[in-house]
């Protein structure tokens, strides 16, 4: 891997994932179309996509559109989706990858995620933990890898795991999951889920790379941490590209989402500039905090996770 241009990482099934990708949670209807086809203008070729995200639609629009005016082609867009908790049920598993599919308006999806390690009764809404389910992952993932082996995802992953999820994954699984979608930022690093996803061979993609959209304080922990602003200051960048090179530099893709054009811009603007090597060791020294926590997951009676520590197995 050169130095500086981080294009892409390679995954265990050998496909070249973009290193940088656009993130579509909460870009709202009427606006997430437009979004997709600038960032696709501007040079993004790795959406981020969900069906919990409710607007696969309109980015199915927007794809066959860029498709259609030639500006790319389908196999130059790298593409991911994910399971919603409510369809864990592995007869369930192809019918959901199918609605996605004919909402992008796509006949494969190159990467498929178990978005939380996390089922729900069919149909419901998952508020507070209610309608939580026991889940039965090992089950999940073999309707998971059905479809890998049917060519509809390119590759499968998980979204939300611990080390410790994973390892029992591994125990049961005939594929092992190519990626792992979890929050990774300068302030919540996951060093140890790192190691290990590196000593399988399992990517690690980082969700809110910014810190998350989740309220102008939240986001403001990693654009305002003082080290980070110290080291955008020191290689002429801003907060956001210091925090998703970071990302790049540690092996994570990234996966920003802005609906602004001058921000898709500068958050793919990280590729060909690196931070010095001598400063990588000191993101180590900030304060760490978990900002996405998984709230509605947990619940005392319903599903499997009584406690936050429950959940993340004690990584947070
Ligand atoms: P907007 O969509 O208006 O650009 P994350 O990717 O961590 O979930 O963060 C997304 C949030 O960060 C969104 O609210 C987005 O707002 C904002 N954002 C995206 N890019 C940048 C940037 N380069 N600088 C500051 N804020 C950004």
């Amino acid at each position: 891997m050169a130095e500086n241009g981080i294009k892409f990482f390679e995954l265990n099934t050998g496909a070249k994932i973009p290193s940088v990708g656009l993130g579509t949670y909460g870009a709202k209807h009427g606006v997430i179309q437009n979004t997709v086809t600038t960032a696709i203008k501007v040079g993004y070729r790795h959406i981020d996509c969900a069906s919990m995200y409710n607007n696969e639609k309109e980015i199915g629009s927007a794809l066959k559109k860029v498709f259609n005016e030639g500006m790319v082609r389908r196999q130059d867009v790298w593409v991911t989706s994910k399971l919603w908790c409510t369809d864990h049920l592995p007869e369930d598993v192809p019918k959901a990858l199918n609605k996605t599919l004919q909402d992008l308006q796509l006949d494969y999806v190159d990467l498929y995620l178990i978005h939380w390690p996390v089922s729900a009764k069919r149909g419901a809404m998952v508020v507070k933990g209610e309608n939580l389910t026991q889940p039965d992952i090992p089950a999940t993932w073999g309707a998971m890898e059905a479809l890998y082996d049917s060519g509809k995802a390119k590759a499968i992953g998980v979204s939300n795991f611990s080390a410790n999820k994973l390892r029992d994954l591994l125990e049961v699984a005939r594929i092992t999951p190519a990626v792992n979608q979890v929050e990774l930022h300068p302030v919540w690093q996951q060093p140890q889920l790192h190691e290990f996803c590196d000593s399988k061979g399992i990517h690690l993609s980082g969700y809110s790379p910014l810190g998350s959209q989740a309220g102008e304080n939240v986001r403001k922990k990693v654009l305002d941490n003082p080290f980070v602003k110290w080291v955008a200051q020191e290689v002429g960048k801003s907060a956001a590209q210091v925090a998703l090179r970071w990302g790049l530099q540690m092996g994570h893709s990234v996966l920003p989402k802005s609906i602004s054009e001058a921000r898709l811009k500068e958050n793919l603007d990280v590729i060909n500039w690196s931070i010095p090597q001598e400063l990588l060791p000191r993101f180590s020294l900030i304060e760490q905090e978990k900002l996405i926590k998984g709230e509605s997951f947990v619940h005392e009676s319903y599903g499997a996770y009584r406690t936050m520590e429950e959940l993340w197995d004690g990584e947070i």
